[in-house]
């Protein structure tokens, strides 16, 4: 009896086409039915938008690459949650531009460590890791607290937040959208530059500060 696999199989032509066909339908099976999910586009309650000060610092994270060796994605394993907490859920990245999630953990999970170590130990840690964790193989960024926080553009990037998340924002009581930052929001962006004390004993913010300000938040929508 003639093996009825052996004509797909041994034709590169129709091996390829349904492979691809298998591949498309699976995919579109998995990934369709998330655009129609409302949790996948609303933001979690509590999510706050970034403060001038953090998205200049995020804005170093991703200069810096530190997301090369850190993701910011908890996966609902046992293992994880109970190292890094709650797992990460869509709500709290919707705001996100780009996502930060990655893929590589040379060093832990960043999600949720906002708040877990003081702003102290950070800057111990980010100055010389091996002076705080002595097994680390995290490169030094001292020379961070040396470059001056530029917050020239902050109020330009608040506007783009906006207009990226217009869909995506949280809604008032009759459903319209609140833009994440407001007209006042946008003018004051560099008041905090000046009220806020540089934790390096400098006059003025450096961009060791925004890194600090911005690990900080991470993880605040979800404990
Ligand atoms: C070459 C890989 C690498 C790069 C790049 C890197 N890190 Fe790390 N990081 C590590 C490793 C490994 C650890 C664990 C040891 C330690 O705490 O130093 C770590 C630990 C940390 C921790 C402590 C996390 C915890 O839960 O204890 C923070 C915060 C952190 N890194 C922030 C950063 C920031 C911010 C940058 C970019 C400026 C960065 N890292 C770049 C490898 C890296």
């Amino acid at each position: 009896m003639q093996n009825k696999h052996e004509k797909v199989e041994k034709h590169v032509g129709w091996f390829f086409t349904f492979t691809i066909a298998a591949i498309s339908i699976g995919g579109l099976v998995e990934i369709t039915p998330l655009f129609f999910q409302k949790e996948t586009t609303t933001p979690v309650e509590s999510l706050r938008p970034y403060t001038a000060l953090e998205m200049e610092g995020r804005d170093i994270y991703i200069r810096e690459g530190c997301n090369n060796c850190h993701s910011q994605m908890i996966r609902p394993l046992r293992a994880e949650t109970e190292r890094y907490g709650h797992y990460s859920v869509a709500g709290e990245s919707v705001w996100e531009h780009p996502f930060l999630w990655g893929s590589k953990r040379t060093g832990p999970d960043l999600a949720r460590v906002g708040q877990r170590y003081s702003d102290d130990w950070h800057y111990a840690h980010l100055m010389d890791p091996r002076s705080v964790v002595p097994e680390s193989n995290m490169p030094s960024y001292s020379w961070l607290a040396e470059t001056p926080a530029s917050n020239e553009l902050s109020a330009k990037k608040m506007e783009i937040f906006n207009m990226l998340t217009k869909n995506r924002s949280h809604k008032d009581a009759d459903g319209n959208p609140i833009p994440l930052y407001s007209s006042d929001d946008i003018a004051n962006a560099g008041s905090e530059f000046k009220t806020t004390k540089s934790i390096t004993g400098k006059n003025s913010l450096t961009e060791m500060d925004a890194l600090i300000a911005y690990l900080q938040s991470l993880g605040h929508a979800l404990k």
